[in-house]
């Protein structure tokens, strides 16, 4: 039901992220070079572009007084959704790794934010489905809206509003941290903002009247320094860093067991099996004796990595939406770069920086930058 909602037309309407562009542009204007946290704006970009992806309207959270767009409040829960689903989130990792006890957590506020999260995932639903199959045709000729599509496959209000809130938090927080992290990182290291500015120079131009027609599902797979970009951070930050397998009957894993951790490990049905693709990533076998550097460079020309770079996953449960995401994060990327020339981190805390882990990744602290 899912995988033809990723397929290449759905993913590749880059024009529908500009107007969430320019608000957060406004943001950063405002900050007139001053120190301001970047990876909240990040955060509250995807929150926006998810829902209007996905429920058919934004929840517009990166309106704001403070830069003369008052939110809207037209929604029941509205304002109080993009915090009410992070908050929600940290309980839901907690739960899931409590494992068989995860009913033990379970407060008032866990109660509270997923009611809020839930309302306004119920109102949306509610509304695709008041509308009749004609009127569904219609809307879908302004744009693609994930909601909309699944409304024509089934009616089913419980399957739909889980299906919204899977794919929020499938693609939400994951897609907020790569743009953060690289944006961390790009703040550290000018030659590498200065070789991917250049880049972006000569494909789409750069400045306030950029053309941005140019900008392309396709064009922007042409970028082969921000694709390396990409992968990097992707390798040293994947968004989801730790994960988890049960065993579905008796099983053998090749290699794990034995005093040397290299013999066959015996894994019995029901077992859970964790690894973290984030420790993977950093081995030196695979990346060498740099693994910890950041070096995007090292994947203009690759060596054969198979299954020791899994940002994405692999196999039957691969990420659906991996074109998308990085559709989205390479376009927020070539936007940023062509209408500010400068990047500067005011980042005060150790290297490699203290992350937050809970069902993704993303700063401890936050990203702090001076932009201009
Ligand atoms: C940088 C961004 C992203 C990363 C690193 C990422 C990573 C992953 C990973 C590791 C999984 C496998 C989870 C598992 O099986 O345990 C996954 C699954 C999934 N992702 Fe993503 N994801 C990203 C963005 C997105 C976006 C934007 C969407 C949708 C709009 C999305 C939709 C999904 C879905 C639906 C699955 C479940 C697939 C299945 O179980 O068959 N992802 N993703």
């Amino acid at each position: 039901m899912l995988r033809p909602q990723f397929a290449r037309d759905q993913v590749a309407h880059v024009q529908a992220l500009e107007p969430h562009i320019k608000v957060l542009a406004k943001h950063i204007k405002y900050s007139k070079g001053s120190t301001f946290d970047l990876q909240k704006l990040m955060f509250q970009l995807t929150v926006d572009t998810s829902t209007e992806f996905l429920f058919g309207e934004s929840v517009h959270s990166l309106y704001s007084e403070s830069i003369g767009l008052p939110p809207p409040n037209d929604i029941d829960g509205r304002n109080e959704f993009a915090d009410s689903f992070n908050t929600a989130q940290h309980y839901l990792a907690s739960r899931a790794y409590s494992q068989f006890m995860y009913f033990l957590i379970n407060p008032k506020e866990f109660r509270d934010v997923t009611a809020v999260v839930h309302k306004v995932a119920r109102y949306y639903v509610n509304r695709a489905l008041k509308f009749s199959p004609e009127e569904l045709e219609e809307k879908s000729k302004d744009g693609y809206v994930f909601l909309y599509e699944l409304a024509k496959q089934t009616k089913d209000k419980k399957v739909l509003q889980d299906q919204l809130l899977n794919i929020l938090v499938a693609g939400r927080d994951t897609t907020a941290g790569l743009l953060s992290f690289t944006f961390y990182e790009l703040a550290r290291n000018p030659d590498v903002f200065n070789k991917l500015r250049k880049e972006i120079e000569e494909n789409f131009g750069v400045g306030e009247d950029a053309d941005l027609s140019l900008i392309t599902f396709e064009s922007l797979k042409k970028c082969e320094y921000l694709k390396c970009v990409l992968n990097e951070i992707l390798r040293l930050y994947p968004s989801v860093p730790i994960n988890f397998r049960v065993a579905t009957k008796d099983t053998v894993l090749p290699r794990g067991g034995g005093k040397e951790n290299n013999e066959p490990l015996y894994v019995s049905k029901g077992t859970t099996v964790a690894y973290a693709a984030y420790v993977t990533h950093r081995l030196p076998e695979y990346y060498g004796k740099d693994a910890d550097d950041f070096k995007p460079d090292r994947w203009i020309n690759p060596p054969k990595l198979g299954w020791a770079y899994v940002p994405f996953n692999g196999g039957p449960r691969i990420c659906l939406g991996q074109q998308f995401a990085l559709t989205e994060a390479s376009y927020v990327v070539v936007r940023l770069l062509q209408l500010f020339s400068k990047l500067d981190s005011k980042d005060e805390g150790p290297y490699p920086p203290r992350k937050m882990v809970h069902l993704t990744m993303c700063h401890q602290e936050g990203v702090f930058v001076q932009m201009e």
